[in-house]
């Protein structure tokens, strides 16, 4: 059987060199390499279908056909021309993903995958559009939904037009209603991204959330062979680096590893670090940051939406007098951000993922297997991941509830962190989710309707997304 993954935005490459660094460049792409690879290993030929870049800024996808260094006879990584050579954001892609599934219809002449899956709302909807050219149906996987987006950026009538001049909502959240209309099922992380986000009202009429049919809760897993607890193989020079930049090196640490977004909330740990002196005399607080080793001296090497993140935070650490309790910690790869982990996980460490609001929660996890306790955002995936004592729970917009929580962490630590490995062992590894998604596949290949799909509408719920937020101007006091 062939199936390919359709993931438009981003781009993978074997030293997966830039994840983090852009953010198309997250979770997706490894959760995608990922569960393609977990395919292989059941026998499955897997293409990871994106962009072919022939970029200076972003070398390394120039080629069409490469593969990940890893089961290079049955995953391939497809790159197929589609909106000029130069990298594109993922909000700039839309006007060219018709002329993208025509490549692949052409690409696959000789003979055409048996099914798709598809990544987030690009993806989705290159799946309608391939299932209009050649038939094959398709899963959507949506990792990060628009409608919860859109909220979170406080969206109104006044200032949608401005909202989505930059993040194309109105062709976002129109792709999604269509890849959720014409998917052969929905793929969530978990059964709370099913009820919740898809319950959106601007997902109304295109998705019933109660309908079991259309849905399959498959969670994603991590990589076990690096995110466990065996530090044998830990490299020394790393932990020699690490042990450098730890400014408390005696003391249990918070631990922060999220990308530079506004909506990862860095700042809420920070601030709630900075309002809670016991909190300060227990632990030392360890924010990792890629790219750089000292930000105090190098924030002007990161891209100017990261130092407009940060930025701000070492302002506060510094007035604050807490330069000297606060390490900056630069991993450059997953198996250095695993022995980091490791290391803080020996001191008693808590892991706080403070985002405002988290689809799903992959690091969590991650950090977990490595030994660390979690304390965790209270909106979305972690809700349920870290759910039966498996981790704590914060309110990231609560200062004092994020401070609460952490000292409640660092004291229950050895329990937590016990309770967190037994969670993912048992539940989060790729080999599970790759099984699931096959005999998902395999089922609506069984099932699946030979009729033709109706033709595609315009891409654009603008219309929708204005009569939502005047009802929600309409309601507000
Ligand atoms: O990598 C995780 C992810 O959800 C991707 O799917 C997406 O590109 C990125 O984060 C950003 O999502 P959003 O556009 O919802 O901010």
């Amino acid at each position: 059987m062939k199936i390919i993954f359709l993931n438009p935005q981003g781009n993978f490459d074997r030293d997966d060199s830039y994840l983090t660094e852009h953010p198309d460049f997250g979770g997706q792409l490894v959760y995608v390499k990922e569960v393609a690879l977990a395919l292989a290993r059941l026998g499955v030929s897997v293409d990871v279908v994106t962009r072919r870049i022939d970029d200076p800024d972003w070398p390394g996808f120039e080629q069409t056909l490469d593969d990940f260094g890893l089961l290079a006879d049955c995953v391939r990584i497809v790159r197929l021309d589609c909106g000029g050579p130069g990298f594109l954001a993922k909000e700039a892609l839309w006007p060219h993903l018709p002329r993208f599934a025509e490549a692949i219809v052409d690409f696959y002449r000789e003979q055409m995958p048996h099914f798709a899956t598809t990544h987030y709302a690009d993806g989705g909807y290159l799946g309608a559009l391939l299932q209009a050219h050649a038939g094959i149906g398709f899963t959507f996987t949506g990792h990060s939904l628009g409608a919860q987006k859109l909220d979170k950026l406080g969206a109104s009538v006044e200032n949608f037009e401005e909202i989505d001049a930059r993040f194309r909502f109105s062709q976002r959240i129109a792709a999604e209603r269509l890849s959720m209309q014409r998917s052969a099922s929905i793929v969530t992380s978990t059964e709370d991204e099913r009820r919740q986000q898809y319950a959106h009202p601007l997902y109304h009429g295109a998705i019933d959330p109660a309908d079991d049919n259309r849905f399959r809760v498959i969670p994603p897993g991590i990589n076990t062979d690096i995110f466990n607890q065996d530090a044998a193989s830990d490299p020394r020079q790393w932990l020699e680096k690490l042990r450098a930049a730890i400014r408390l090196p005696d003391r249990p640490h918070i631990v922060v590893s999220s990308r530079l977004d506004a909506k990862k909330n860095v700042a809420g740990v920070v601030t709630a670090y900075i309002g809670c002196s016991e909190l300060q005399q227990s632990a030392g607080l360890a924010l990792f940051v890629r790219g750089v080793d000292d930000p105090w001296t190098e924030l002007d090497q990161l891209k100017t939406d990261e130092q407009r993140v940060l930025g701000p935070i070492l302002e506060r650490i510094d007035a604050a007098g807490l330069r000297d309790r606060v390490s900056f910690i630069n991993a450059r790869s997953q198996r250095e951000l695993a022995a980091a982990y490791r290391l803080f996980a020996r001191q008693g460490s808590v892991f706080a993922l403070p985002s405002l609001f988290e689809p799903f929660g992959l690091a969590p996890i991650e950090a977990a297997a490595c030994g660390l306790a979690v304390v965790a955002t209270c909106n979305g995936g972690p809700v349920e991941i870290f759910a039966d004592g498996a981790g704590l729970l914060m309110d990231p917009e609560d200062p004092e509830d994020m401070a609460r929580a952490l000292r409640r962490g660092l004291v229950e630590h050895q329990t937590l962190a016990e309770a967190g490995i037994k969670r993912v062992l048992s539940t989060y590894t790729w080999d599970r989710t790759a099984q699931s998604y096959l005999d998902l596949i395999e089922h609506n290949l069984a099932t699946g309707s030979e009729a033709a799909p109706p033709a595609l509408p315009e891409l654009d719920a603008s219309a929708l997304i204005y009569r939502h937020l005047a009802a929600l101007d309409s309601k507000a006091p």
